[in-house]
């Protein structure tokens, strides 16, 4: 595992970008894992300057979510769809139907949880997941938990995810309370990972999660046994 710190957002997000821009310009039909949430906003806004510069080209690139609000239509304007099209996905040559991101809405979750799993495994797997981390240690929507759970499945929001999440509805009333979220099997079986913490208020969870034990009480503590990971973490 490689920590990286650096002092500005603004570095992070370069550095994140040059991460992601490396992966799909070696190997154009790359399979990215995006994450949303605060934290990637600047790598996808470095993203878009690239593509837009004619540095990148994402027509071969597919891409797979880690996580939607169970209950949220994909027009919703705090859906995760919504964010991924707002955010990168409007602005870059990415073919529509290469995106994916978990139906918050399906009627059957069981079944839309197995079939995103077997959608990764038709696809051959992810190349390069880029995640986030809650502030509880979540990665996707993967809570603090007995055990880690293998599975893409319909999870309960922890109380202290609705408080953080709640800075984008307005109130935490309105934050829904279960997610459709990656597995940890999808998430440990990309070929490599990408975790960025932004902020003094990620400094702890970050100590925690790849500097303490490995338990599923600290979900992306269970990182340390991947073999391809890079942390960049800012304070800033
Ligand atoms: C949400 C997302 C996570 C994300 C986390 C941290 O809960 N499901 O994937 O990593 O928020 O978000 P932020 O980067 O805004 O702190």
């Amino acid at each position: 595992m490689k920590i990286i710190s650096v002092e500005s957002y603004r570095k992070l997000s370069r550095l994140g970008a040059n991460l992601i821009a490396a992966q799909v310009t070696v190997k154009p039909r790359s399979v990215l894992g995006l994450a949303t949430g605060s934290s990637p906003v600047g790598i996808y806004r470095e993203l878009i300057a690239r593509y837009q510069a004619g540095e990148l080209d994402f027509s071969e690139t597919t891409t797979v979510n880690l996580d939607e609000y169970i209950g949220l239509a994909p027009d919703h304007p705090q859906s995760y769809r919504r964010f991924m099209q707002e955010n990168l996905f409007d602005h870059i040559n990415i073919d529509p139907a290469k995106t994916f991101v978990p139906n918050g809405l399906a009627t059957d979750l069981d079944a839309e949880c197995a079939a995103y799993d077997r959608r990764i495994v038709d696809l051959g797997g992810i190349d390069l997941q880029l995640l986030g981390i809650g502030v509880d240690g979540h990665i996707g929507f993967n809570e603090p938990a007995d055990v880690f759970e293998k599975p893409t499945r319909a999870a309960d929001l922890h109380p202290s995810t609705i408080a953080a999440n709640a800075r984008f509805f307005g109130r935490a009333d309105d934050v829904p309370r279960r997610a459709v979220s990656m597995g940890m099997g999808a998430i440990m079986s990309a070929r490599k990972i990408l975790l960025i913490a932004n902020g003094p208020a990620k400094k702890d969870i970050v100590e925690r999660a790849f500097h303490g034990p490995i338990t599923p009480r600290v979900p992306a503590s269970i990182l340390q046994l991947h073999p391809d990971v890079t942390v960049i973490f800012s304070e800033e």
